[in-house]
């Protein structure tokens, strides 16, 4: 895919990344972007890099529109390795002497990374640049979704640009949001509940800032997936309704079964939530990615969790969920736990202490030995009752 020119004298360098599928831990099925910008101006702006084995496609790119020399200096907006992993290779281009624009935490992580003494530009928050007609103004935004990541602001042309915030992981031919479809709506909701779901309290200070500071905007560029043009407020608005993580009337049974017993209770808890007025939805753990469990837990509002115990424990594929889970810090979620067991039943007991040490309010729990009796199948649905009844009508 050629550069695109995005708004007069700003073009969109950036790769599509058709087979990526996994990062961090994170699936994607539909592939990404690395979104990278260059204005145009008395000085001429590279914004961001892309992954260090796309290199020579943002040269190239950058090529096809200005000698790459012409460069006067590079903003990085954050430093993780798929928008910073070229910057080797552009300082080498460019000139090592051209400064690189970032927030203080931005420079202690390029040092650190990269081992390299560049001439780094450190900015404050809100602090103003100009390079030529054209200002930049920078606002840190720590943690969202590291220490050091920054946005940065044309003035004139009311353009941000939003480093990882309201990026979807998608590498589709569309670079804008002028068709956007229900896919890249699911993309950038799951990305926001992979991504930035732990740092929501941040959010929302984040936009009660934006508002304040009386900003406009013409055009979102996030460092994946497309640019958001035709409604920019749109992606806010879904951040802002996403971070609150108000609960829904929407519950999710989560397990995985070694003798089908878990699985019996699991079809039991989701028939009987359906019989209550609840719209609950079984996600077996083997037929979802880890991160797409998460997509669904964010608009959820009870996340029940089943797991057979074996070895004294959890089952692995439960473990390796509740980890994630427990790294993402959802909020305002009821919870439950149950599973099978045939002597010790630790398991139940263990994903508790999960719920307990992430301060989620636990409804109740269940364990059954060995096949579900009577007795049983009677618990899961007095559980299904007492979610229905905590659930927002
Ligand atoms: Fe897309 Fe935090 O890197």
């Amino acid at each position: 895919m050629e550069a695109i020119k995005i708004a007069e004298n700003i073009y969109w360098v950036g790769v599509i990344d058709w087979n990526l599928r996994n990062l961090h831990g994170y699936s994607t099925h539909e592939g990404s972007s690395y979104n990278a910008f260059l204005i145009l101006d008395e000085k001429v702006v590279l914004i961001d890099t892309v992954k260090k084995e796309y290199a020579s496609q943002l040269i190239d790119k950058i090529s096809d529109i200005i000698d790459p020399k012409k460069i006067d200096l590079v903003i990085s907006n954050h430093t993780e390795m798929d928008h910073s992993g070229s910057l080797f290779e552009v300082m080498h281009r460019i000139g090592e002497d051209k400064p690189i624009i970032c927030s203080a935490m931005g420079e202690k992580a390029l040092k650190r990374h990269f081992k390299s003494n560049w001439n780094y530009r450190v900015v404050k928050d809100g602090e103003e640049f100009s390079i030529g007609k054209r200002t930049l103004q920078f606002f840190e935004t720590r943690m969202l979704h590291w220490p050091d990541s920054m946005f940065s602001y044309v003035k004139e042309d009311e353009i941000l640009f939003s480093s990882d915030a309201f990026g979807q992981h998608y590498a589709g031919p569309e670079r804008f949001d002028d068709d956007i479809t229900p896919e890249i709506w699911y993309q950038a909701k799951k990305y926001y509940a992979n991504i930035i779901l732990p740092y929501s309290e941040l959010v929302l200070k984040l936009i009660e800032k934006v508002k304040s500071a009386g900003l406009n905007f013409n055009m979102i560029c996030p460092d994946h997936g497309i640019i958001w043009r035709v409604n920019p407020l749109s992606i806010i608005e879904a951040y802002n309704i996403w971070a609150r993580q108000e609960p829904a009337r929407y519950a999710l049974v989560i397990y995985d079964t070694m003798w089908n017993s878990t699985k019996l209770m699991a079809e039991e808890i989701v028939e009987a939530l359906g019989h209550y007025g609840v719209y609950a939805k079984s996600m077996y753990i083997k037929a979802y990615d880890r991160s797409e469990i998460m997509a669904e837990i964010l608009t959820a509002g009870a996340v029940i969790i089943g797991s057979p115990t074996i070895n004294n424990g959890l089952y692995p594929t439960v473990a390796d969920f509740l980890c994630y889970f427990k790294g993402l810090k959802p909020v305002n979620k009821i919870v439950a736990a149950f599973g099978s067991y045939g002597w010790s039943g630790e398991a139940v007991k263990l994903i508790n202490e999960t719920f307990d040490s992430m301060k989620l309010n636990t409804v109740d729990s269940i364990r059954s030995q060995y096949l579900p009796d009577e007795n049983c199948i009677k618990s899961c649905h007095e559980l299904a009752k007492k979610i229905a009844e905590q659930l927002p009508s």
